[in-house]
């Protein structure tokens, strides 16, 4: 396809990363880690080849709570010579420039170091904090955790390729965001290569007790034994996925695909670390009903690590495109149906979002400008459900055809390599815009992206499915006892039975609750999405029988998705500030720094 279009260069100041002004860029890491569970402390030296080196007086890179021991210039014959560095002033969330020292000849540089106990990337477990009886640690570098673990230029925009070395205790496996074992070294020691150039964020380690069960021939499964089998069970149509996104939108990248399932304190519900998707416990729900995460977090492979966004400020072109994409998915596997009750929880979502943010709140914007704030503050929502407004806004314009060979076509021009959200625009008006007259006009391109809230020609969303709970609801609201609604609630899925507990009145009683449980046993559900639903009502109804599996949820479960609201309703019942700082103390070991960053302030608004 001809086009006009060109990539302007450069691309954009990272505000979250000193290195992003570094003349030097880093090319490939070598990377060589000893992991020491009794110290919490992974160390060992990080090799950088550097680009054109030889051109400028020093390199920077991005550290936070790193302890650096010393630092040699390598030549291109692998000769090591002593060098200097400084490390600037230490910001809370940026963390401190170090800027090392190069000489006419340096093609690398080798940063021996160790990390800090309490590095925010690092999550060290206990064994009772496992399924088994050892000990686990695993990372989280997204968004800018990544310089907590390892000296790097963590900026969205610089790739690297990398190997790895990790020594690790016996009988303790090591994964990495590359190609990874698939059994035990009996010495502990592992081997990793990623040849597919990735920036910082998508850098990751995980060592515990783990098993693995193939898939597919180039799909499977890593899990603590205890929870392998079940895991197996609920991934079942992972290969299913791979190949509808690949007949979707072009071929997949990184060649093996796998998901490691996680101890239930991992922060998140998913995070796309290339080869290795790391997920959450809580979508084991045993009926495969919440497997849309895992599409979600494979689409990344496209929307997000193959083009990437150039700062955080873009994180709608990760999100956005990553969201439309996993509903494509799951409308190719299940249906139509399928994907419209995704899109109706969505556009719920995000209706709250804009509401808790402010409507007219510049951080509805899809256009972030999140220039020295913690980007972790700043990433909502809005990334996620505008950003696939957006794109469904396009589709109705222009019709699906099309709109699948743009995504497409621009997925494999700008593969392995930053975009920023001026440069979209610019493409999407050469590509998708101009050639049809009054498109843009439309489509109204500067309201969705330096505008607030939800554009007026957003197409509307709407599920039979869920057409069929808001019946069920009306005959609730219409004085028709819980158990008569059983015959027709027989086939819910997870899906539909959030949007119940969503359209049930905030104004329960406890009696009415009771009626409910009774019917449908909401508190004794083995499913965290259910359970989150539930729990708001028990609490705003004072509905005690749910209290302990309430506190059970909270001490057990890490997500913050989770967490945030439940603490945020429990802090607002009578009492409950003291309730909720005396279930966090106990809770608070069990999160991992993402999710006590956020709690910590929340409940010191409570004090
Ligand atoms: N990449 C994100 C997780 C993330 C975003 C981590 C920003 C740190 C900073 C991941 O793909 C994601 O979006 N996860 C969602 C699940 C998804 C189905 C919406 C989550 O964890 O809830
Ligand atoms: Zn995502």
């Amino acid at each position: 396809m001809a086009s006009p279009f060109s990539q302007p260069e450069p691309l954009p100041h990272d505000p979250h990363s000193y290195a992003s002004q570094s003349p030097v860029r880093v090319r490939h890491l070598e990377l060589d880690l000893s992991v020491d569970f009794a110290t919490r402390t992974l160390a060992g030296t990080a090799t950088w080849q550097l680009i054109d080196a030889a051109q400028a007086a020093a390199v920077t890179l991005d550290t936070r709570d790193l302890t650096i021991e010393g630092i040699e210039c390598l030549d291109g014959a692998g000769n090591a010579s002593a060098t200097t560095f400084t490390l600037g002033p230490a910001d809370a969330v940026l963390g401190q420039a170090l800027s090392v020292a190069l000489k006419p000849e340096t093609a690398a540089i080798r940063i021996r170091y160790r990390t800090a106990a309490t590095a925010a990337a690092l999550q060290w477990l206990e064994p009772a904090q496992t399924a088994g009886t050892q000990p686990f640690l695993f990372t989280q570098s997204q968004a800018i955790l990544a310089r907590t673990w390892l000296p790097c230029q963590d900026s969205p925009g610089i790739r690297f390729t990398y190997a790895a070395r990790v020594q690790v205790p016996a009988h303790l496996l090591a994964l990495m965001s590359a190609g990874n074992p698939q059994q035990l070294d009996p010495n502990g020691t592992y081997r990793f290569e990623m040849a597919q150039p990735i920036p910082a964020y998508l850098m990751a380690l995980a060592v515990g007790d783990l098993a693995f069960a193939p898939l597919s021939g180039r799909t499977g499964i890593y899990a603590e034994p205890a929870t392998l089998p079940t895991a197996t069970y609920e991934f079942a149509d992972l290969e299913k996925m791979v190949a509808a996104a690949e007949q979707l939108y072009g071929p997949y990248r990184w060649e093996r695909y796998d998901l490691l399932v996680l101890p239930p304190s991992f922060p998140f519900g998913g995070m796309e670390n290339p080869r290795l998707t790391f997920v959450t416990p809580t979508i084991l729900a045993g009926d495969r009903s919440l497997t849309t995460l895992v599409a979600h977090e494979l689409a990344h492979s496209w929307s997000g690590n193959l083009v990437t966004n150039a700062t955080w400020n873009d994180f709608w072109l990760n999100e956005g495109f990553t969201v439309y994409f996993e509903r494509r998915i799951m409308e190719h596997l299940y249906g139509p149906d399928y994907a419209d009750m995704l899109q109706v929880l969505g556009r719920a979502e995000l209706h709250h979002t804009i509401e808790d943010i402010g409507v007219s709140s510049p951080d509805t914007h899809l256009h972030l400008a999140l220039a020295s704030r913690d980007p972790d503050e700043g990433l909502t929502e809005i990334a996620y459900e505008k950003g696939c407004a957006l794109l469904l806004t396009l589709e109705s314009l222009v019709g699906r055809t099309r709109l699948d060979a743009f995504i497409k076509e621009y997925f494999a021009r700008f593969s392995f390599q930053a975009m920023d959200t001026a440069t979209f625009l610019h493409y999407l008006r050469a590509e998708l815009l101009d050639p049809e007259p009054g498109l843009e006009a439309k489509l109204n391109l500067a309201a969705w992206v330096e505008g607030p809230g939800l554009p007026g020609n957003a197409p509307a969303v709407t599920s039979q499915r869920f057409a069929a709970v808001d019946q069920e609801l009306a005959r609730l609201n219409d004085g028709v006892a819980s158990v008569s609604l059983l015959p027709a609630t027989a086939d819910w899925s997870s899906h539909e039975w959030v949007h119940f507990l969503h359209g049930l009145p905030a104004s329960l009683s406890s009696h009415q609750l009771a009626d409910l449980d009774a019917a449908f046993h909401f508190t004794t559900s083995g499913n965290a999405e259910i359970l989150a639903a539930w729990f708001p009502l028990t609490l705003r109804a004072g509905y005690a029988p749910a209290d302990a599996a309430l506190e059970k949820f909270l001490l057990h479960v890490g997500r913050r998705k989770f967490l945030v609201p439940l603490y945020r309703a429990l802090l607002a019942t009578p009492g409950g500030a003291r309730r909720a700082r005396e279930i966090y103390a106990r809770a608070r070991p069990n999160y991992h720094s993402v999710a006590t960053g956020t709690l910590d302030a929340l409940l010191a608004e409570h004090q």
